[in-house]
């Protein structure tokens, strides 16, 4: 054979094993991967990693690298065990130059996980506040967008600081009293009875328990294969008990309806976006906001559920966009529904 044909084969084997060498190591460490893929996203989106401090205390963050210019900057605040990256979907649809920041919650991701640290929901919007103060987010009015845990924060940070918002958006928030049960406060409801709180649906510990959680997140199943999955566990389970510490701490009484008990005090202009297939907090809670604040503009969503921002990213960034540019237009009371 010509040395050129052999060079050939030789690098074309060497291509075959390295495909072989990147699958297998996806099915093993696949949470690297993501790491991998978010790191590239993110630098793709003009976004940095970023620390801050509030006294010893250190917040991590990324922000756009452009400042904001003729909108309020976005600040997002993610749900229960997940981390800011959870929004770069989302923030694929969103202009070029919006300003964006995205927090990691209180010991969740990069921020500090302190020992006695205090997961309520006031006390995380005591942090909240902080981490505007530590990185001026507070000169200027900004737009607030949380969903689910993050959801209950933001609202509850409307109604403590109304000051310093121009609008907040709340993706299927928690916190609210419920009118309809969702299969998720059932099954909490009968772990409750049975006092069992070991198998927390939203704290797997085994490839099946895991499953059950990713279907309770999203509408459409998303059939990882096995080994991913267990990748992934493995991620979250040196976190379990930090996640059990949370839990316990919104779920008891001081924190289990604090959005609830605080809609009566936001002022500022509320948008509520929430998927018709949510599992875990039923899309009825719409009603409840509804009642205490007749102006707030709801959006549901179809084909959607708990996981707004990774099932229908694109139209959860138009409404956001949509909502902050609503008065510049006129005053007049737009569409209800989507
Ligand atoms: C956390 O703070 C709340 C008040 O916001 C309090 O009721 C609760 O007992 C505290 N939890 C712990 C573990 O200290
Ligand atoms: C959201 O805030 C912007 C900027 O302050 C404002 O122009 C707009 O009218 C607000 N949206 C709604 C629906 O009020």
């Amino acid at each position: 054979m010509e040395p050129s044909v052999i060079a050939l084969l030789v690098s074309a084997g060497g291509i075959v094993v390295l495909l072989i060498f990147v699958y297998v190591t996806f099915l093993l460490c696949p949470a690297a991967y993501l790491r991998a893929y978010n790191w590239y996203q993110r630098r793709k989106l003009g976004l940095v990693t970023r620390f801050s401090h509030s006294g010893s205390y250190r917040f991590c963050y990324f922000t756009s690298v452009t400042p904001a210019v003729n909108t309020p900057s976005l600040l997002l605040l993610h749900g229960f065990s997940a981390t800011k990256d959870m929004w770069l979907p989302l923030i694929k649809y969103l202009p070029k130059n919006q300003h964006v920041v995205a927090m990691d919650m209180p010991g969740h991701g990069g921020t500090a996980r302190t020992v006695d640290d205090n997961y309520s929901i006031e006390c995380q919007v005591t942090r909240v506040h902080q981490f505007v103060q530590s990185i001026g987010l507070d000169k200027s009015p900004f737009h607030l967008v949380g969903t689910s845990m993050g959801g209950n924060v933001a609202g509850v940070y409307a109604a403590r600081y109304p000051t310093y918002l121009s609008n907040v958006t709340l993706i299927c928030p928690a916190g609210l009293v419920y009118p309809k049960d969702s299969e998720f406060v059932t099954l909490l409801k009968e772990l409750e009875g049975s006092q069992n709180t070991d198998s927390i649906p939203l704290i797997p510990t085994t490839v099946q328990e895991y499953e059950n959680m990713m279907r309770l997140c999203f509408h459409k199943s998303l059939n990882l294969p096995r080994p991913v999955l267990r990748g992934l566990l493995s991620e979250r389970i040196p976190n379990n008990g930090f996640y059990k510490e949370v839990f316990m701490e919104l779920i008891h009484e001081e924190s289990r309806h604090s959005l609830q008990e605080n809609l009566n005090l936001i002022t500022t202009p509320l948008q509520v976006i929430w998927g018709k297939e949510d599992k875990l907090l039923d899309v009825s809670g719409t009603t409840v906001v509804q009642a205490v604040l007749p102006n707030c503009r709801v959006e549901l969503l179809d084909n959607c559920g708990h996981s707004v921002s990774m099932e229908r990213p694109r139209k959860a960034a138009k409404l956001i966009m949509d909502f902050m540019s609503v008065g510049e237009v006129n005053n007049l009371d737009v569409k209800k529904h989507s």
